[in-house]
């Protein structure tokens, strides 16, 4: 049998960075767990602009679509602020997330316990943290029509048009429903019933779907108050579900919970493919972070967990995923720091590839 095919696609600022560890991560998978991948590398985002004037080219789209996962690094960045909107970076993630259908966003926050002091909010209200927060990722506000900047009168009006039809939502719910069920079998759906009509259909079928999972105990929560609560008690939560829009800001929330934006990884699933793996994409949650881009001072850990998350959701190697989150937990331990992790006296920082060196070390352990 071939081996599981990987596209990794590293993109712009600190992607290339980040992603450079995780190679070396996939390469020590293939040597020392015979877990070998085909992996092939192409551009996306501000890189690909550069070299082809868009941000996804159409090869790039289709070897995605062929592929058993991929691995994205970051897009974007300042020096394509000027660009038109239909070919920014970002046009080339959104490009592969809708054409791939990947409606389901999976985006944990666990705050490891060496971390429990680097968070804004107190060790109490983080230690131990463990959510899921489940982004619907292929509709709402992000691709509703009617959308555009348009002439009225003497000004322009932008429109965005939030828009969800039953079945996007009855989707997104069930994939929530069953990772509750192994998890701690809660689900908290987040949307605004009170103001918005398409909250109030979301409502509605979350609900009906739960009568499918009669095990879970599902809640309702509007999503300014749910951004509350993430901040005031977040451990009262298990899993979250909630749309796109919604789902783009309180994830990026929960990251600072677990101390860096830095940690944070996600899966992009969406329905089985032929041979049974969902379509998946993996990326972090963090952006190009132009600030740090070239120096060395990104953390690659949300970019590991990441390939961690394709071990577990798109190769069924949920020991080997365990394996390679235990190492990171393991240098956290050890006081290994990149520089957006720091916060106790007389503490040096590591650079990326030095973290990189780290999980390397602690992999090795592991044998
Ligand atoms: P960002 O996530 O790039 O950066 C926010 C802050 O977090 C910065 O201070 C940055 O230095 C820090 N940070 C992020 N990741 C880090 C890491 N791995 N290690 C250490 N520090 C890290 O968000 P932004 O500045 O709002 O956006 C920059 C660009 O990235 C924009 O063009 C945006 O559209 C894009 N973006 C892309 C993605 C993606 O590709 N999935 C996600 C978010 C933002
Ligand atoms: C994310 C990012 C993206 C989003 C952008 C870069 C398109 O913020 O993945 O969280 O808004 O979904
Ligand atoms: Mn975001």
């Amino acid at each position: 049998m071939s081996n599981p095919s990987l596209l990794i696609l590293p993109g712009d600022g600190i992607g290339p960075e980040v992603m450079a560890e995780v190679r070396r991560i996939i390469d020590w998978f293939g040597d020392k767990r015979g877990l070998a991948f085909d992996v092939s590398e192409d551009l996306v985002g501000g890189a690909a602009y550069d070299k082809h004037g868009t941000p996804l080219h159409d090869d790039t789209m289709a070897r995605a679509q062929e592929v058993d996962a991929v691995l994205l690094g970051a897009v974007g960045g300042p020096k394509y602020d000027v660009l038109d909107f239909s070919v920014k970076p970002e046009r080339g993630l959104l490009r592969l997330r809708k054409e791939m259908d990947l409606y389901a966003n999976l985006r944990p926050a666990q705050c490891f316990d060496a971390l429990a002091d680097f968070s804004s909010l107190k060790r109490d209200v983080v230690a131990g943290l463990d959510i899921m927060i489940v982004r619907e990722l292929t509709s709402g506000i992000y691709f509703g029509e009617p959308r555009g900047i348009i002439e009225e009168g003497n000004e322009r009006v932008g429109i965005n048009t939030q828009r969800y039809t039953e079945s996007e939502i009855d989707r997104v719910a069930r994939s929530a429903f069953e990772l509750a069920m192994k998890r701690g079998k809660k689900l908290c759906s987040m949307e605004k019933a009170n103001v918005m009509e398409s909250g109030i259909l979301w409502r509605e079928v979350v609900t009906e779907v739960g009568k499918d999972y009669p095990e879970v105990e599902l809640s309702h929560m509007y999503a300014d108050a749910g951004a509350m609560q993430l901040c005031r008690w977040p451990k009262q939560f298990d899993v979250i579900v909630t749309d796109n829009l919604f789902g783009d800001l309180l994830s990026d929330a929960a990251a600072m919970l677990t101390g860096s934006l830095g940690m944070l990884p996600s899966a992009s699933l969406g329905a089985p493919m032929a041979n049974g793996r969902p379509k998946a994409l993996y990326e972090p949650v963090h952006g190009s972070a132009p600030d740090i881009a070239g120096q060395g001072k990104a953390n690659p850990i949300a970019c590991v967990l990441s390939f961690a998350m394709a071990l577990r959701y798109s190769f069924d190697q949920g020991a080997e995923a365990e394996r390679l989150e235990a190492a990171v937990n393991k240098v956290l331990a050890d006081g290994v720091r990149t520089a957006d992790l720091l916060g106790e006296e007389g503490v040096q920082p590591v650079s990326t590839s030095g973290m990189g060196d780290a999980i390397l070390g602690a992999l090795d352990a592991s044998l």
